[in-house]
């Protein structure tokens, strides 16, 4: 029994199907990466090292670690930049603790990434949601939160200290970063944001501008997700002024291990390098395919989102594809892709599947997805009524925000209990419970239960093909 190794095995069987993905990590099998990180890891093994002389110490950096931190601040137009090796979750984890005190109000998204809620717990920070009621629940999942929003928000709460927002959304949409900033400048808080999907956005004129450009105070990329770094290492970018810098490295030694992995490291070092010398080319390439691709879906009879709509702009590499045109739903779209054309994409529900194009992709690739799609759309069956547009009155909408009854930290500090998945209503939750991927709470710990809740989880059975599974019990304070 002991002779097996699942998740070995699990990978090379993964590795051996050949799949075209659309999907992070952006290096794409290697495709986007430095040649330099090739050499580096042709013998892997050999760069797996550790902090010895003349390999400088990610904690304290003083030498090539410093030195290429140093280069990345500089390209990415950042006072500081830190490199994370626990992704963006870690950074999110770094910069929540380092803006706010315990009982102290950070204002955020609803459909913030679960990380956020991660920085929540262990700082102790209070979660006030931006409302956006011109938008159903629906809407606030794909779309961004609107400089008005937040402006509202810190009317009610002008005792907050932190603004957090994403940019872009997982679907690629944009918030308006300089407008945020002119009203978080003028009310003195902070400007956080969580750039896990926009490492990109400042390296090419026809993206929406980056954090970087609209002078936020912290921002964090998952550099891996479209820059082409090794999974899980980002970067962590701070401003020219107005953090407490002393309370940030404290905060960023307490969450990133003390062996960070030095080929991680590298991988972004060569990200950064490959970026400087030839992302402007190489972006282009990945833009162009990408409104070619757009401009095929929509010929499809797939809903993709508008590049300006209001204050929002869109990321033309995330594509968004809404299936309300036809009866099949995402779900069934992905599992003929993956099992006919051997296409993996990067998540789907019922009501879309979302494809990411990154600097790893090349021309074959786009060729593999058309035809793919040109025959597979043949087989759809369109609905009655089709639409142009995302009327975004979706088959499905997210149940509404429950009401707080506790910090999320006072509720997972509590005494709880376990009740069945059916009998929780009415009770106070001590777990988030999460739509995932990409991981959008519709509970957060603290939260009276709400019957809507429970009853957006599908029955059993078709349920994995959704990407939700409720679980059969829930963490509930103890009464
Ligand atoms: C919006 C958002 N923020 C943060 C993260 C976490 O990033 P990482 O995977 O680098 O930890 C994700 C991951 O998918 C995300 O979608």
């Amino acid at each position: 029994m002991q002779d097996k190794a699942p998740l070995v095995e699990g990978l090379l069987t993964h590795i051996n199907e050949k799949y075209t993905g659309f999907h992070v990590p952006g290096h794409q099998g290697g495709k986007g990466v430095d040649g330099i990180l090739k050499v580096l890891l042709d013998e892997p093994f050999k760069a797996d090292l550790t902090e010895l002389p003349g390999l400088d110490s990610l904690h304290v950096p003083r030498d090539i670690i410093k030195e290429a931190q140093e280069m990345a601040a500089q390209l990415f137009k950042a006072g500081e930049t830190f490199f994370m090796v626990n992704g963006t979750t870690g950074g999110l984890l770094t910069m929540i603790n380092t803006a706010c005190r315990p009982g102290e109000k950070l204002i955020i998204p609803r459909q913030a990434h679960q990380g956020v809620f991660g920085g929540i717990i262990t700082s102790g920070a209070v979660p006030v949601y931006i409302s956006s009621p011109d938008m159903s629940p629906e809407q606030q999942r794909i779309y961004n939160v609107s400089a008005r929003d937040i402006e509202d928000a810190l009317g009610k709460h002008p005792d907050a200290k932190a603004v957090l927002v994403n940019n872009p959304t997982y679907y690629g949409v944009c918030a308006d970063l300089h407008k945020i900033r002119e009203v978080t400048a003028q009310k003195g808080v902070l400007l956080l944001v969580d750039e896990a999907h926009g490492g990109h956005l400042s390296f090419h004129p026809d993206f929406p501008p980056g954090a970087a450009e609209a002078d936020a105070d912290i921002w964090v990329q998952s550099t891996h997700k479209t820059l082409g770094s090794l999974t899980q290492s980002s970067m962590f970018h701070i401003g020219k002024e107005r953090i407490d810098r002393e309370r940030l490295v404290n905060m960023i030694n307490i969450f990133q291990s003390t062996s960070p992995s030095y080929i991680l490291l590298a991988s972004l070092d060569a990200a950064r390098r490959n970026l400087a010398l030839k992302g402007r080319g190489v972006l282009e390439n990945t833009l162009a395919m990408a409104k070619k691709a757009r401009s095929a879906f929509e010929d499809f009879g797939f809903i993709l989102l508008p590049y300006h709509e209001g204050e929002f702009k869109l990321d033309l590499t995330k594509l968004a594809l809404f299936t309300h045109n036809f009866r099949e739903t995402g779900g069934e779209i992905a599992d003929i892709l993956r099992k006919k054309f051997k296409i993996q994409v990067e998540l789907y529900d019922r009501n879309h599947i979302l494809l990411y194009l990154t600097l790893g992709h090349q021309e074959r690739d786009l060729e593999i997805l058309l035809n793919a799609f040109r025959e597979l759309s043949k087989n759809l069956h369109l609905t009655d009524s089709c639409k142009k547009n995302l009327a975004l009155n979706s088959k499905c909408t997210l149940p509404p925000i429950p009401p707080s009854v506790l910090t999320p930290r006072e509720a997972v500090n509590s005494a709880t209990e376990k009740v069945p998945f059916d009998r929780a209503a009415g009770r106070i939750s001590a777990q988030t419970l999460n739509l995932y991927p990409p991981g959008i709470p519709l509970l957060v710990p603290g939260e009276l239960i709400l019957s809507e809740v429970l009853e957006y989880f599908p029955e059993k059975g078709g349920v994995e093909k959704e990407g939700i599974s409720p679980p059969l019990q829930i963490n509930v304070v103890r009464e």
